[in-house]
């Protein structure tokens, strides 16, 4: 009998006996039953010579249900089954950078439907950065005027390179464009997470409002990458004023519980030599620089939590002194998210050297594109525990998982879907079947998931 290959792993799978001819099967309106017995993402299917039926927790179970069933119409002949699954992990997803390299809203539809196909729910989409500014903010014009563009992008590798490519590279969506993403998304439930970045990484708003800076002039969008010092300057009560009308703004567009407000790499040395970040210092009884991003990522979330919104961070949140009530993302390696839950907050699983999707995936690099570096494999991508070293009742605070894609090195949507399309599926199959994982079948099935994404047009 042929097995079914269906990524990720489902729970259990029963082959029931006989056959079912595909082409008969109709999967555009299927519909599932509803029932309390199944956790709200968990679902039942059968497809047997009668037909399809399914049952679910809720609609995202009969969404998932209907999923499975995409994989299985890639079978002209399907063995009769039942299949019962439900996801390990509450949250997975992947986050897509747009502020290095804009992709299009075609494009990202695309990728969310690939998203959609591995029954994951959640997209991080990284809006702005030290080398451009992508979202609309109506009362901010200049943020996108000046600070969607950089003059021109460095051509090979930072760390080596000082040649540019003299052409600029601009754009942004519009709110209308960022509704309509978050929308069709929603439609494939999958929840749109923005990330709005401070107090580091960002020179684009910097440029379009020097007075955001400690120094308060001599900004330009950053043409390389690498990490910036010109940061946001906590010491002005301005840059919370703008911040905050920044968040109103995005929080009109993006219902989501969670929104991401960055914390990561931000050198202190501006703040060192500005008098109104001392005297913040100073006021407010902290102990050093660590202390005052700490305070600042505090009181925006402080604002986000009167809004009724939660903060994720990435993990030098916990620097300082983290807000118990703070979601941790942990990038840097699996530590700072395994401090995060001893401590009793929560965590997103994003370590660089199992999720980090711009690593190179070959021993061979100099038979890929150019990348930032690292080596993560599709193999070493599934071989991610989110529950590394914690206890039973610590595991409890780790919502999930997240591969990440930045595209500092990631300029076309083919080079994109390379480097993100494999180590996804990976990704999805760790969050939805920790307890069932075998690489040399999931390699197996990988074919099968092939023949999906050609039909998706994703080659
Ligand atoms: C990061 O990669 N800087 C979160
Ligand atoms: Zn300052």
């Amino acid at each position: 009998m042929k097995q079914l290959n269906i990524i990720p792993n489902p729970n259990k799978i029963d082959y029931l006996g006989g056959s079912v001819k595909m082409e008969n099967i109709d999967s555009e309106s299927f519909s599932a039953r509803l029932t309390d017995k199944l956790p709200e993402e968990g679902y039942v299917l059968e497809v047997t010579e009668n037909g399809v039926e399914a049952t679910a927790g809720g609609e995202r179970g009969a969404f998932y249900a209907s999923q499975t069933l995409k994989q299985l119409k890639q079978l002209d002949i399907c063995p009769c089954v039942r299949i019962e699954d439900a996801p390990a992990f509450e949250y997975r997803a992947f986050m897509l950078d747009c502020a290095r390299h804009m992709t299009t809203v075609e494009n990202i539809k695309k990728l969310i439907d690939a998203a959609a196909l591995v029954k994951m729910n959640t997209m991080h989409w990284h809006l702005t950065d030290d080398q451009g500014w992508r979202i609309e903010i109506k009362k901010y014009p200049e943020l996108t005027r000046v600070g969607s563009v950089r003059g021109e992008t460095l051509i090979g590798h930072h760390h080596t390179s000082s040649e540019y490519d003299k052409t600029p590279h601009g754009g942004y969506y519009t709110q209308k464009q960022i509704r309509e993403i978050v929308k069709y998304a929603a439609d494939r439930y999958i929840t749109v997470i923005p990330e709005i970045e401070l107090p580091g990484h960002a020179v684009a708003a910097l440029t379009s409002y020097p007075w955001l800076g400690c120094k308060g002039e001599g900004y330009e969008v950053r043409r390389r990458w690498g990490i910036s010092k010109e940061v946001f300057c906590p010491g002005k009560e301005t840059t919370f004023e703008f911040l905050q009308n920044v968040f109103a703004e995005v929080l009109e567009l993006f219902p989501s519980e969670f929104i991401h407000i960055g914390g990561d790499e931000c050198p202190k040395d501006s703040w060192k030599q500005c008098p109104l970040c001392q005297e913040r210092i100073r006021t407010e009884g902290l102990k050093d620089e660590f202390e005052l991003q700490s305070y600042t990522v505090r009181r925006m979330e402080k604002w986000l939590r009167e809004h009724g919104r939660k903060i994720i961070g990435w993990d030098e949140i916990l620097e300082g002194g983290v807000s118990p009530t703070a979601t941790v993302m942990s990038w840097r390696g699996s530590k700072g998210g395994i401090a995060a839950a001893k401590a009793g907050n929560h965590v997103i699983m994003a370590p660089n050297v199992h999720c980090y999707l711009d690593y190179y995936q070959t021993k061979t690099p100099t038979k890929e594109p150019m990348a930032i570096g690292g080596y993560v494999p599709m193999r070493k991508v599934y071989e991610l525990d989110p529950y590394d070293q914690l206890t039973p009742g610590e595991r409890a605070y780790i919502l999930g998982v997240q591969g990440n894609l930045w595209t500092e090195y990631i300029a076309t949507f083919p080079h994109l879907k390379h480097m993100l399309l494999p180590r996804l599926a990976a990704i999805a199959e760790v969050g939805w079947s920790y307890d069932r994982k075998d690489f040399d079948d999931f390699k197996h099935r990988m074919n099968s998931l092939r023949k999906c994404y050609d039909a998706a047009g994703l080659n």
